[in-house]
């Protein structure tokens, strides 16, 4: 894996055409697919659920990074580990138990992440950094694509990766990452960007050279 994961979501993506916009991310190198499911209820949007995770799963060898903003979520995540995902996120605000989420996940033999809203404190995160691979820093609010970066996240950012020390989890960052946002996203610490419409943008002739202003601002 390359020092800073680059992580198109395909929220940005043509949803009639999902199977061909996940190739041509791989395509133009992408390292990984960030697939962002909501529920209409944790989040104001509905997007998709575990079918099209499995629909897209023969379509790119690249990992499938799915980011659950449901609640509740424990029911679904047997559903997302047989659909194909290799990383599963599930928010801190979801839900009393994110302990038991988080066994759940790992025990399906996936990528354990945790997500923490603009508002949520990492603190949030001290007691399951052992239970973890990934968190997740939401640098806007979630549940639609295209939003500005909040400045703020960039201290949060600092602080997780102080938190994190030797542990090995990536610190990812979701939310108005673009190619000039991206440094200082990645000079806070974070080795793991998302991007929807900075991906996306332009249409598929594009999405190479928008991988690569993005792995070249971070
Ligand atoms: C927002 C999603 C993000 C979103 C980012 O709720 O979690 O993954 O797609 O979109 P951009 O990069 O356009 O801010
Ligand atoms: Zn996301």
């Amino acid at each position: 894996m390359p020092d800073v994961v680059i992580a198109p979501s395909i929220l940005s993506a043509d949803f009639a055409r999902l199977g061909e916009e996940t190739r041509a991310m791989e395509l133009a190198g992408a390292d990984w697919i960030h697939l962002d499911v909501m529920d209409g209820h944790f989040v104001p949007n509905i997007t998709f659920g575990p079918g099209v995770v499995a629909a897209l799963r023969p379509h790119t060898r690249l990992p499938l990074d799915v980011h659950l903003m449901i609640t509740p979520v424990d029911p679904y995540i047997g559903a997302f580990a047989d659909a194909g995902a290799d990383v599963i996120t599930v928010h801190a605000e979801a839900g009393p138990h994110l302990h038991r989420s988080l066994q759940t996940i790992r025990a399906r033999g996936k990528k354990a992440g945790v997500s923490l809203n603009p508002a949520t404190h990492e603190s949030a995160l001290q007691y399951v950094l052992d239970d973890i691979d990934l968190v997740l820093v939401m640098s806007v609010n979630p549940g639609f694509g295209g939003q500005t970066f909040i400045p703020s996240q960039l201290d949060k950012i600092r602080a997780i990766r102080e938190m994190i020390g030797r542990r090995d989890i990536r610190l990812q960052v979701d939310g108005g990452v673009t190619p000039e946002t991206a440094a200082a996203i990645v000079d806070a610490g974070a080795d793991a960007l998302v991007a929807g419409s900075a991906a996306f943008r332009g249409g598929g002739s594009q999405y190479a050279a928008n991988v690569a202003a993005l792995r070249a601002a971070a």
